[in-house]
């Protein structure tokens, strides 16, 4: 027969409990469980208080993953708590933050989500550290938890301000003692195609930020001031293939200059042309100077606290408004970036393209824009797709931002149709679509769209 103990750890393996569950189901009186807990100190997690005290199995049982400090680093690059994760048997965590209450959930707390980073850089990540890790070299094999492991012990450049284990904390604190050397602006073009090629051959330290393009960082001396920035780039290849994704990068440099003119915020960016290489240079918003860090949360993480699927960027910001998560000003301004992006051709309106910005207390703004182009127009499989734009239809709840956000675009268009470091193929579809919006503003029939791929050599 087994033991109260054993079957405690039983119970308590598949989830969380409360005292008076674990009375009824072992049916043993409130006094004896007290002792058997007492006994079991080491093996249990005691969460919260008198009545509302819970128990919990921690998911690695004595060792320095059961409790994970997390920290915030503010923008002079000071350290501080932030709050604790303890990952539990049963796919559950207890979230403990310093600044509110604590909280069991069956997912990752939605405060420290963006640690967990995807796309090109995290594959990259992968490759690079699997082996100290002792996990697998591919991302695909990550568990959520090996990724949190992984988090904890390589995790010090994640976006935004927080840092999530003792390990990574210190590797940020080696950071600051051995500081990067700062890169003169002048030697951009000449040091730019090195690293793009060194990123690609995966032979420097991975960025960690999410997305699907292969990007790196450096750090500029910009008057004496360092300035953290990521670069996105072309390949150096003289294909058709490279010239378009050359032409998207010029053009997501102009959408975030459209978006700025239009009054939003949006995240500043230069081109650096070398050779047949184009690169998008974007300052990092979460980044002050060398050391110091600025809290951003992304859409997606922020919308898991009202547990809606993710749909589209205009439900999103009329949830999280009614939800009162945001102000009616900044849901304005995602519906907007919703429109201008149907309206520049951006497909990729997933939920890590837009992050916000906490503002005082339980509040949030709308971060810089990032991460905006005309997606449709991204090579497919190797083809250039040569897709006829078509205005999208107008959405009711959005109808207020329809008129600035089609200007915008249209601004957008026409700039994109005379930028001379824009093939002349794509300029003209540029110019096509400026012209197309104009019709649809002026209220014109607008003709249907129509995909087809350009597959000539
Ligand atoms: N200026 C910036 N400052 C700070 N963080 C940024 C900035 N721009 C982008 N990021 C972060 O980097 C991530 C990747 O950026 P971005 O979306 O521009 O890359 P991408 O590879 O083009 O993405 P996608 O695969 O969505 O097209 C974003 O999700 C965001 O977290
Ligand atoms: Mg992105």
């Amino acid at each position: 027969m087994r033991t109260y103990r054993q079957q405690l750890l039983q119970l308590l393996a598949d989830r969380v409990m409360t005292s008076r569950e674990l009375i009824r189901e072992l049916g043993i009186s409130q006094p004896t469980l007290s002792r058997l807990i007492n006994t079991m100190q080491n093996e249990i997690v005691v969460m919260g208080k008198g009545r509302a005290t819970c128990y919990g199995l921690p998911k690695k049982p004595g060792q320095e993953f059961s409790r994970l400090p997390v920290y915030s680093i503010d923008a002079k690059g000071d350290v501080h708590s932030y709050g604790q994760l303890t990952p539990l048997q049963g796919g559950q965590y207890w979230w403990q933050s310093i600044a509110c209450s604590s909280e069991i959930s069956h997912h990752l707390p939605w405060q420290i989500q963006d640690l967990l980073i995807n796309g090109y850089c995290a594959r990259a990540f992968a490759l690079r550290y699997g082996d100290q890790l002792k996990l697998s070299p591919r991302l695909t094999d990550w568990t959520e938890e090996d990724m949190l492991i992984a988090t904890s012990r390589c995790g010090e450049d994640r976006p935004g301000n927080l840092i999530l284990g003792e390990e990574s904390l210190a590797r940020y604190l080696e950071l600051v003692h051995n500081p990067p050397e700062l890169m003169e602006p002048g030697s951009q073009a000449l040091e730019y195609p090195q690293l793009a090629l060194k990123t690609l051959a995966r032979e420097t330290i991975p960025l960690q930020l999410s997305g699907e393009q292969p990007k790196f960082s450096v750090c500029l001396n910009e008057r004496g001031a360092p300035c953290q920035m990521l670069v996105k780039f072309s390949p150096a290849a003289d294909s058709k293939e490279a010239r378009r994704y050359a032409d998207l990068l010029v053009c997501e440099h102009l959408t975030l200059e459209a978006i700025r003119i239009a009054g939003l915020n949006a995240a500043r960016s230069r081109l650096v042309i070398s050779g047949n290489q184009t690169f998008l240079c974007i300052k990092r918003f979460d980044r002050r100077g060398l050391f110091g860090r600025l809290p951003v949360i992304s859409l997606r993480a922020l919308h898991t606290r009202i547990q809606e699927p993710c749909d589209d960027w205009v439900s999103a910001a009329t949830r999280l408004h009614k939800q009162g998560i945001i102000r009616l000003s900044e849901a304005r301004k995602l519906k907007w970036l919703a429109l201008f992006s149907d309206m520049i051709g951006n497909a990729n309106q997933h939920f890590g393209n837009i992050s916000f910005v906490p503002h005082g207390k339980d509040n949030y703004l709308l971060a810089p824009a990032y991460g905006m182009r005309p997606t449709i127009y991204e090579p497919l499989a190797g083809e250039i797709p040569a897709r006829l734009f078509t205005p999208p239809s107008l959405r009711k709840e959005a109808e207020s931002e329809i008129a600035d956000a089609r200007q915008a675009a249209i601004l957008f268009w026409k700039s994109a149709a005379i930028d001379q470091r824009i093939s002349e193929g794509f300029r003209q579809i540029c110019f096509e679509n400026c012209e197309l919006l104009q019709l649809q503003e002026r209220g014109g029939k607008i003709p249907q769209s129509q995909d087809f791929f350009i597959n000539k050599d």
